[in-house]
């Protein structure tokens, strides 16, 4: 997965005037709903947790992003300029990425991403692998702006967001992201973008809600970090995961809803929970084709090409960087 969090926690233990994690998670549980960020979910246990998710029989988003980009390969490598800039937003697994090296020729690739030493060790596996693709890593949080790095500054660029992680974007964030990259990558540049679609309730919930309960485990992995890394004291028995799709806003909401009456202490203060009161932890949007050709054409962007599998269960698009 991509958007990883950076906090250090031991050097930060007990200071939430520098730890942007303490403070973003004692400002949450303040709100009414209470709530927390998905960014958070991806520590090491998170990103491992996160790994076995997107092999579950229920969850089809990554196996079926994987089959369309290997169906279309030739179609892909067809409209990827030869010597392009891959770059990537976010930098997790190098399976979807690898697919696009063997097929394209690709002159550079540059992960985007937060976590420095994650975003080092996938960059050097992957030159191993291809020992003569110059990769050039830029450590950066991709939502805001930053420069290409300069070896790569006379190439075509190409940009790769894959597996649907726009949908933790909130509608005004996804343009925002779509406009920003659209002015880092230039004009004439294009974009490869996996786009989770909207489909059945049946569906939605199960590749939420897994039978064998690691997404339940991913969700309450991130109390276990906050115990951890803030001194709190969830008890983990007593918070329930629940993952509901809510169709009028498009989106997968997970929760973790608290079983009992209780209070928590987490860097010394106290959260207090109702019965059934529950922490929002992650928003995931779908999309239909036409609502995310639509959005890409008011964020500066042209679509060229939109990619499904024969169930309609995820897209991939090509877009253009409007002049
Ligand atoms: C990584 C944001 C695309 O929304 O499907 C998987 C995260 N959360 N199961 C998704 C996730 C629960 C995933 N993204």
């Amino acid at each position: 997965m991509n958007v990883r969090a950076t906090a250090s926690a031991k050097a930060q233990r007990f200071d939430p005037q520098t730890s942007t994690f303490a403070a973003d998670v004692l400002d949450g549980l303040s709100r009414q709903p209470k709530q927390l960020s998905p960014k958070y979910f991806y520590d090491a246990a998170g990103s491992e947790l996160f790994e076995q998710i997107t092999v579950l029989p229920e969850y089809y988003p990554t196996r079926t992003e994987l089959g369309i980009l290997s169906a279309r390969s030739s179609e892909i490598a067809a409209i990827i300029p030869e010597g392009a800039a891959l770059v990537e937003f976010g930098a997790g697994a190098t399976t979807k990425v690898r697919l696009l090296l063997q097929h394209c020729r690709i002159g550079a690739y540059v992960p985007v991403d937060i976590s420095g030493d994650f975003l080092k060790a996938q960059a050097s596996a992957l030159q191993r692998d291809f020992p003569t693709l110059r990769v050039a890593p830029v450590v950066a949080d991709f939502t805001a702006p930053f420069e290409l790095p300069k070896a790569v500054a006379g190439m075509p660029k190409v940009g790769f967001f894959p597996g649907s992680t726009l949908g933790n974007f909130e509608p005004h964030e996804a343009s925002a992201f779509l406009r920003s990259a659209r002015n880092i990558l230039g004009p004439g540049a294009l974009m490869l973008i996996g786009v989770d679609l909207e489909k059945s309730d049946r569906v939605l919930h199960a590749a939420y809600n897994d039978a064998a309960g690691v997404t339940a485990r991913f969700n309450l992995n991130l109390l276990t970090r906050i115990d951890r890394e803030l001194g709190g004291d969830f008890d983990l028995a007593a918070f329930t995961h629940r993952a509901i799709y809510n169709r009028e806003r498009h989106r997968i909401e997970m929760h973790l809803v608290s079983r009992k009456a209780q209070t928590v202490r987490i860097l010394g203060r106290s959260v207090s929970f109702r019965a059934g009161e529950s922490i929002h932890t992650e928003n995931s949007y779908k999309y239909s084709l036409e609502r995310f050709t639509t959005l890409a054409k008011s964020t500066g962007w042209t679509p060229q090409i939109s990619w499904t599998d024969d169930e309609n269960l995820f897209s991939v698009h090509a877009l253009v960087a409007s002049a």
